[in-house]
């Protein structure tokens, strides 16, 4: 090659990645940022405790993360706001739960109302004490699965970041319904989790269901129970060894062995 081509093609090489840095920095950089910060380095808790740095949103602000004006997709859920870009086949723009993204659609965590945002949607005092204890279920999916960014200031938060008497009453009443939900019930629930690759897993520990220690774990078995009138909710209770199979409404989960510790259920759609 001569020493004309040679200098020629270093020129290209040189462009090349320089075209490439620049596109990098300048349309991917967030999320490259995403992969480089652990996930839920910033994060709160269900108390509303920080670790680190978070970032107060106005509800105006939050409108420039709903995967239209960037890529980037925020949900918002009791005030806290959730980076859930990862899961743009959830959450993009057009997908079934884009109504979650860049404003605080609360109630629909419950109802399943997806259809059409209104404001009404981020008030959840018209809930039952136990449908908001379910609403805490996703609260808790979300610390769990995606990166915690901040607080939309508004009916959960005030401008400093502290919890408003709103949340404290709704933080109640839950807790109140996980209570007596438990007294009313013969055995402990069963830890639960859902993941889209795996289904939900269940599984039982010496603390589940209560949340204090009991000397027992037990396993995992099928409940069926009715709620209300008509409506028959699947249920997972912790059993102990020695009183599996002596009631049959307590069933072993198909396809789990009956001396596991933990069964995987797959979705069934
Ligand atoms: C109150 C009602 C419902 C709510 C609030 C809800 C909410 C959600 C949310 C937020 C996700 C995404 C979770 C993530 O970030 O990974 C999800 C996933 C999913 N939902 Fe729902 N959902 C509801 C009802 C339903 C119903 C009735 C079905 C079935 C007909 C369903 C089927 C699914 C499936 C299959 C996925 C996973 C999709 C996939 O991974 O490709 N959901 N749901």
């Amino acid at each position: 090659m001569s020493s004309g081509a040679v200098v020629y093609f270093k020129h290209t090489v040189v462009a090349v990645f320089a075209i490439l840095l620049f596109y990098l920095v300048a349309f991917r950089g967030q999320q490259i940022l995403q992969y480089i910060i652990p996930e839920n380095s910033l994060s709160t808790r269900l108390d509303g405790s920080t670790q680190n740095e978070e970032r107060m949103f106005t509800e105006q602000e939050l409108l420039a993360y709903d995967g239209k004006a960037s890529d980037l997709l925020y949900l918002v859920i009791m005030g806290q706001v959730y980076d859930v870009t990862k899961g743009i086949k959830h959450y993009g723009p057009g997908e079934s739960y884009h109504m979650f993204i860049a404003h605080d659609a609360s109630r629909s965590f419950v109802t399943g109302e997806f259809e059409q945002y209104s404001e009404e949607l981020s008030d959840v005092s018209g809930l039952k004490d136990t449908e908001l204890q379910q609403l805490l279920t996703w609260l808790e999916f979300y610390d769990k699965t995606y990166r915690y960014v901040g607080k939309l200031i508004g009916r959960y938060f005030d401008a400093h970041g502290q919890e408003t008497s709103y949340r404290q009453h709704v933080l109640e009443r839950a807790a109140k319904a996980k209570d007596a939900d438990q007294e009313d019930r013969k055995y402990p629930s069963c830890n639960v989790e859902w993941k889209v690759e795996m289904g939900t897993r269940v599984w039982c520990t010496t603390r589940s269901g209560t949340g204090h220690e009991r000397g027992w774990a037990g396993r995992p078995r099928k409940v069926i129970e009715v709620d209300g009138d008509t409506r028959s909710v699947q249920f997972c209770a912790c059993v102990p060894d020695e009183e599996t199979g002596t009631d049959p409404q307590y069933v072993p989960f198909p396809g789990c062995n009956e001396t596991a510790d933990t069964c995987i259920i797959p979705d069934q759609n």
